[in-house]
């Protein structure tokens, strides 16, 4: 059977095509999600991706990924990865194989998001590389779990 990988999106990732264009690029999630779905069927795995805002929900779904069936996340934490323990704590938690993503490079930006909370729980990071960052994720994520 088909390994499942969660893809989760953190706050304001919804606003993707509106927002910060020159750092974001112009793709919707909408679009990103279109193209992990096709690599994921070249890959032979299932994804979920699904987007919160609030950092209770993403929690309450990492909680359950065992549960749900899910072999690996891909996490994009946004403004999140820089501040939530919760989240980190969460991810320590279930102890499945996570990779944390990001659009832009967040070691070439401001000072605060040079730190991320989660990098230390996580089985790696891809950063700056635009929709790619998402497709190594997922790349990484299935090599993870087969
Ligand atoms: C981001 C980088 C974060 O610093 C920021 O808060 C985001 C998006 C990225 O994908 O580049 O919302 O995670």
């Amino acid at each position: 059977m088909a390994k499942k990988i969660l893809v989760i999106h953190g706050p304001n990732l919804d606003l993707l095509g509106q927002r910060e264009i020159d750092v974001y690029g112009k793709l919707t999630l909408d679009e990103i999600n279109s193209s992990l779905s096709k690599l994921a069927k070249e890959l032979q795995v299932e994804i979920e991706a699904i987007q919160f805002a609030s950092e209770g929900d993403i929690v309450k779904k990492i909680g359950s990924v065992k549960k749900d069936g899910f072999s690996a996340l891909v996490i994009n934490p946004a403004a999140y990865t820089h501040y939530s323990v919760a989240i980190r704590d969460a991810v320590a938690a279930v102890s499945i194989p996570t990779i944390e993503v990001h659009l832009s490079n967040i070691y070439a930006r401001e000072e605060f998001r040079h730190t991320s909370v989660i990098a230390g729980v996580a089985s790696g990071q891809v950063s700056g590389f635009g929709l790619n960052s998402y497709l190594l994720g997922l790349r990484a994520a299935a090599e993870l779990v087969k």
